[in-house]
C-alpha cells in the first residue's frame, strides 16, 4: 500500500499570525505520521489534545504554520490544490444536525455534488450509490429531521460519498449517538473501508470503536505519543492511564485480574476475546 496521507513534521498555532504575540502556543507540535491508502485508522488523545484541529488541517481548512501536508502526493499548503483537496478528504462532524441542509434526504446528498457543478443524470446517480452504500436508500424520499441520529449521521456520510472522496476524516462521528446509532455508524465506515477501498481517519473516544481499526494512533498534548496495532497500543495499559486515557472494558477487566496475581496470555480487546480468557484462566485454577 502506498502513502495516502504524509505529514512531514507539522506544526500549528492559532496565534501564529497574530504579531501581537510574541511566542504563539503550538496546538501541534512538530508531529509526522504516513497513513497509508485503503488503511483504517483510529485517532485518539485526551480532550484538547488537537485531533480536531489535526483533521481541518487534513482537508485544507487550515494550513500547517510549519512542515507539510501532502494527501495523495499534493501540498495542502499549494493554494490551486485546495479545491482538489477538500474534494479528496471528505470531513465528517460530530453534530449531524449541524451538517443537513435540505428538508428532503436525498436533496440533502445531492447538495455537495450539485457545488461541485456535476451533470444532473450523473448526480442522479451518485445519490443513489451514496444512500445505498450507508443504507438509508429507502429513506430517500423523508424528512431529515424525523430521522434517528444514527440515520441522520449516516445521511450526512452520504453527502460526503457523493462527492467521491477517497478518504473520510470522521471528527468523533458517534458522539451524539445511542448505542444502536454507534452501531450503525460503525458499519457503515467499515463497510466503506472494506467494499469501497475509502482510506478512514476515525477520531473517537469509545475505545470499542478504535479497536475495530487497523492502526491506533495515539496523540497527547500536540505530539504522538504511540502508533501501531490496536492490540500492541492497548497492550500499554499504563503507560495509556498516564495520560489519562483509557483502554477497552475489556482489557481494563483483564488488567485489573493480572493485578490481582491471575495471568492471562494476551490482552482482550473485545468480549469474545476476554470470555476466551477467563475460560482459559477458570479452567487452570481448577
Ligand atoms: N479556533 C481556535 N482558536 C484558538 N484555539 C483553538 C481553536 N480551536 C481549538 N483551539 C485550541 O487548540 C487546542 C487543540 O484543540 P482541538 O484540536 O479541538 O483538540 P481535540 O479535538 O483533541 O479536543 C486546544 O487547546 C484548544 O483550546
Ligand atoms: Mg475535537
Amino acid at each position: 500500500m502506498e502513502d495516502f496521507i504524509n505529514i512531514e513534521n507539522v506544526s500549528f498555532s492559532y496565534s501564529a499570525d497574530d504579531e501581537n504575540i510574541a511566542a504563539p502556543e503550538y496546538v501541534l507540535k512538530d508531529i509526522s505520521m504516513k497513513i497509508k491508502k485503503g488503511e483504517f485508522v483510529a485517532l485518539l488523545g485526551h480532550n484538547g489534545c488537537g485531533k480536531s484541529t489535526l483533521a481541518r488541517l487534513l482537508n485544507a481548512m487550515s494550513l500547517p504554520n510549519k512542515g507539510k501536508i501532502y494527501i495523495n502526493g499534493v501540498d495542502t499548503s499549494q493554494t490551486s490544490s485546495v479545491f482538489d483537496i477538500r474534494k479528496t478528504v471528505g470531513l465528517v462532524l460530530q453534530n449531524p444536525d449541524n451538517q443537513l441542509v435540505a428538508s428532503i434526504v436525498e436533496e440533502d446528498v445531492a447538495f455537495g455534488p450539485e457545488n461541485l457543478g456535476i451533470e444532473p443524470s450523473e448526480i442522479r446517480k451518485r445519490v443513489d450509490d451514496a444512500l445505498k452504500a450507508v443504507d438509508m436508500y429507502d429513506y430517500r424520499a423523508h424528512a431529515p429531521f424525523k430521522l434517528s441520529g444514527g440515520q441522520k449521521q449516516r445521511v450526512a456520510i452520504a453527502g460526503i460519498i457523493a462527492m467521491q472522496p477517497q478518504c473520510l476524516v470522521l471528527d468523533e462521528p458517534t458522539a451524539m449517538l445511542d448505542p444502536k446509532g454507534r452501531d450503525e455508524v460503525m458499519s457503515t465506515v467499515k463497510k466503506l473501508n472494506r467494499e469501497n477501498g475509502i482510506t478512514i481517519v476515525l477520531i473517537t473516544h469509545y475505545m470499542d470503536e478504535a479497536v475495530q481499526a487497523d492502526r491506533v494512533i495515539v496523540m497527547d498534548d500536540g505530539k504522538v505519543l504511540i502508533s501501531g496495532r490496536p492490540r500492541e497500543v492497548f497492550s500499554q495499559v499504563e503507560l495509556l492511564k498516564r495520560h489519562r486515557l483509557d483502554v477497552p472494558q475489556a482489557t481494563e477487566l483483564m488488567y485489573r485480574l493480572k493485578g490481582r496475581g491471575f495471568s492471562c496470555d494476551e490482552m482482550p480487546l473485545n468480549s469474545d476475546e476476554c470470555i476466551r480468557q477467563l475460560e482459559k484462566m477458570l479452567k487452570r485454577n481448577n
